[in-house]
């Protein structure tokens, strides 16, 4: 059976997509399915009965990771495809969930069709993708491909207190499967881009060559509280202003350092008063840039600067990481059979770098591992109003199924 005379079933992946974004949709438009959340636990149920209802082996994993398989003509290594179901706190319809329900199409479709590959051939929903509420982000992935222990992922804690392992067991989700049980001949990602290049250079298709370097940093700022009528301001020890001139000193070096992002999502001041000088502010820094070296030189000014603060102004600094992960590049092998599909598919494709961290960085530490993207409208990404058009989507989600499979069956 030759791979390009089949196609997805644009309409059917749309209606899966608009079921999986009725769940903890927010008045705005958009999703908040934070992981492991009741939000998140209705997704994992909606999708565990469409594998299932595809005829596919439902299996879970100990870190909640959920994957359909359809065995293939021979026994060994799967084709892989898949993303996350959670989102931000603020999130959109398309940020993960996409790829999920693709994937999903695509084996529906090869379902369909009567077509069994010669590999096996899985589609994954990974748990906490997004670290909005557990770390590090891509968490499941990152246990998947053996880089942190069931144990320790068990035992993360959210920011008001909450164990993972027992928000896991809540929701139904601690399966029995060792992460990573399924060998991964190949892993293939579709994703919308949540960027401005795509649409910018005229639409198109996203052959993704690689992830950018990452680095999360939490940063308590420790200081004295006091009265912010009565005490001079040559007295104060104001964790709040610190954590201003971080985040200011931080956003400086972009300016300097070729490529670099740094962002402060998390302020958080305590206590919380108009009138006190704060004591403590946590706060957070995301820091990115595709050099290595150059995020670690980033982080190190970043590392110097609290030092130097801290010294002058009697503020205490520690800091925590919540997630570091290096530039991943993809394979060649595969991120050209990503290109060979699009043009077959007569569909426009440049080569990109991701700004946004996805599953595939954590799965290319274990197997071949590419993406496509396909253009998000505005740019926009973690955001309600987060847009991709049904075009682009079926142009996508047509490159997974032709590249999935043609990789299934050589
Ligand atoms: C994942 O969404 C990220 O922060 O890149
Ligand atoms: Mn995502
Ligand atoms: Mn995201």
């Amino acid at each position: 059976m030759m791979s390009s005379n089949l196609r997805i079933d644009g309409p059917r992946l749309l209606s899966r997509l608009a079921a999986l974004s009725a769940i903890g949709a927010t008045p705005e438009g958009g999703c908040r399915r934070l992981a492991l959340s009741d939000e998140d636990r209705q997704g994992r149920d909606w999708l565990v009965a469409e594998l299932e209802a595809l005829g596919l082996s439902v299996r879970i994993d100990a870190i909640g990771n959920i994957i359909g398989i359809l065995k293939g003509r021979e026994d060994g290594p799967a084709v892989i495809m898949g993303s996350h179901i959670d989102t931000v706190g603020t999130g959109g319809r398309f940020d993960g969930a996409l790829g999920v329900v693709a994937g999903v199409e695509v084996l529906a479709t090869l379902r369909d069709a009567g077509l069994t590959p010669r590999r096996d051939m899985a589609v994954i929903a990974f748990t906490n993708e997004e670290g909005a509420r557990f770390h590090p982000d891509m968490l499941g992935s990152y246990v998947w491909a053996g880089g942190m222990s069931v144990a320790d992922a068990h035992a993360e804690l959210d920011a008001d207190g909450a164990v993972l392992g027992t928000e896991l067991k809540r929701i139904g989700y601690e399966g029995l499967e060792e992460p990573g049980f399924l060998p991964a001949h190949a892993y293939l990602e579709m994703h919308i881009e949540q960027g401005p290049v795509l649409e910018s250079e005229g639409g198109g298709l996203g052959a993704v060559t690689g992830i950018q370097a990452i680095c999360w940093l939490e940063l308590t700022l420790t200081g004295k509280p006091s009265h912010a009528g009565t005490t001079p301001m040559a007295y104060r020890k104001d964790p709040g202003l610190a954590a201003a001139r971080i985040n200011l000193f931080a956003n400086e070096l972009t300016r300097t350092t070729q490529d670099q992002l740094a962002n402060c999502g998390v302020i958080r001041v305590q206590p919380s008063n108009v009138n006190v000088v704060p004591e403590t502010v946590i706060m957070t820094l995301d820091l990115r840039n595709p050099s290595d070296d150059l995020l670690a030189e980033t982080e190190a000014a970043v590392r110097n600067f609290c030092a130097e603060l801290s010294a002058r102004d009697g503020i205490t600094i520690s800091f925590r990481d919540l997630a570091r992960f290096p530039a991943t590049p993809f394979t060649e092998e595969l991120i050209a059979t990503i290109e060979t599909s699009a043009t077959e598919l007569g569909q426009p494709i440049r080569r990109m770098i991701s700004g946004a961290g996805h599953d595939a960085q954590m799965m290319s530490r274990i197997c071949p591992t590419a993406m496509v993207f396909i253009p998000s409208i505005g740019g926009l990404s973690h955001n309600p109003a987060e847009f991709s058009t049904n075009q682009d989507i079926a142009a996508g989600a047509n490159v997974l199924l032709n590249a999935a499979w043609r990789v299934a069956n050589a």
